[in-house]
């Protein structure tokens, strides 16, 4: 009897586990709403209301597909940056272009460095296309960028993944330290550097992209922050006009959906919506830190919509974070050692923020 096609050997091996437990699973699984949702780093302040508007006119030519090229937000974009429409590709959010990245750059076998916690989405992909990982330690709350570069060099690696700012510390490195990373990598080795957060970040972490063509780097930013459109899904990359024109031939071209595009494009141009949501989020982080402070905890510093905090070991980070569940309070905490004596809160509204310090205090051993 023909039982159907076997799986192939790559996937058959691979584990059967998802890189997120999701707060909706989480809420099937508990059989109840959660009261605050502040592990995913979204953003608590929602998208632009233009973006809103342009939307909802979108959804009603919803029956269309959208344009593959994604062509007015590429222009928009390539503008914005001071790049080439041609540097720039559209995807559905940085998870998706991660995927393409890897598929594009890592034959099986080949190695791709990161950082042992770091985001895992990366990890996800390698493992999904054959590529072998190698990991490196975090050091003192941040990337090893030293570290990251000698692996490279040892393993003969064709990425590395580095987000800067990061998740889950919430550190960033300045220009000059990233300019010193790559030209300490070595030959055919690309830096996959992930900007999810640059909208909060300080002017320093972030180099000029102003005509910007350098064959060792690939940028990746998204719409999912500090824009509030992680539920549209659409993110970009910036790389050379030839890596991009080598995506062509194998990303899913109609894979970024109309809305999302019409979204996006409304959220750029609401520079003064990005701006308050930018300040209000600083205003969030202060607040968790005096919050974690007056708890005797230490919150590390973050340019991202959230905080990192130290409670002292991972038995009481775990215990920490499972208190706070006992109370539908979704947050999350790195995996790993150093960093599994934090835990992770994204900024919330100022009421969520209020709600949340009145549980911690509750549920935190004094
Ligand atoms: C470092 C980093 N990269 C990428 C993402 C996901 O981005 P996107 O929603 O564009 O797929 C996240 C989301 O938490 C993130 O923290």
């Amino acid at each position: 009897m023909n039982r159907g096609a076997p799986y192939t050997r790559l996937i058959a091996d691979l584990p059967a586990t998802v890189p997120f437990l999701a707060p909706e699973a989480i809420e099937r699984r508990d059989g109840r709403p959660l009261v605050l949702r502040l592990g995913a780093n979204e953003s608590a302040f929602g998208p632009s209301p233009r973006a809103c508007e342009a939307m909802g006119v979108a959804a009603a030519r919803a029956a269309y597909y959208g344009d593959p090229e994604s062509y007015e937000l590429r222009a928009a974009l390539a503008s914005h940056h001071g790049v080439r429409m041609e540097q720039l590709v559209v995807g559905s959010g940085i998870d998706d272009l991660l995927g393409l990245i890897v598929r594009t750059f890592l034959d099986r076998g080949e190695v791709a460095v990161t950082s042992l916690g770091a985001y895992p989405t990366f990890n996800y992909h390698v493992a999904g296309y054959g590529g072998t990982l190698e990991r490196v330690p975090y050091h003192e709350n941040a990337n090893d960028l030293e570290a990251l570069a000698a692996a490279a060099r040892r393993t003969h690696a064709r990425l590395v993944y580095l987000a800067n700012p990061d998740n889950p510390t919430g550190a960033w490195h300045t220009t000059e330290d990233l300019g010193a990373f790559i030209e300490r990598l070595p030959e055919h080795c690309l830096l996959v550097l992930d900007e999810a957060y640059s909208d909060f970040a300080p002017p320093e972490a972030l180099p000029p992209m102003v005509g910007e063509d350098d064959p060792r780097v690939i940028r990746l930013r998204t719409f999912s922050k500090a824009h509030g459109l992680a539920g549209a899904r659409i993110g970009y990359a910036v790389a050379t006009a030839e890596t991009i024109a080598t995506f062509e031939k194998i990303r899913l071209h109609f894979g970024v959906n109309l809305l999302a595009q019409a979204g996006a494009l409304a959220s750029l141009a609401d520079t003064d919506y990005l701006r308050g949501v930018v300040v209000a989020v600083a205003e969030g982080r202060r607040a968790y830190e005096a919050l974690a402070r007056d708890l005797g905890l230490t919150p590390l510093p973050s340019a991202t919509n959230f905080v990192a905090i130290d409670v002292g070991g991972s038995a009481q980070a775990r215990a920490l974070m499972e208190a706070l569940a006992a109370r539908a309070v979704f947050i999350r905490m790195p995996g790993v050692p150093p960093l599994d004596r934090c835990i992770r809160v994204t900024v919330g509204t100022p009421a969520e923020r209020a709600l949340f310090a009145t549980i911690l205090r509750e549920v935190w051993p004094r």
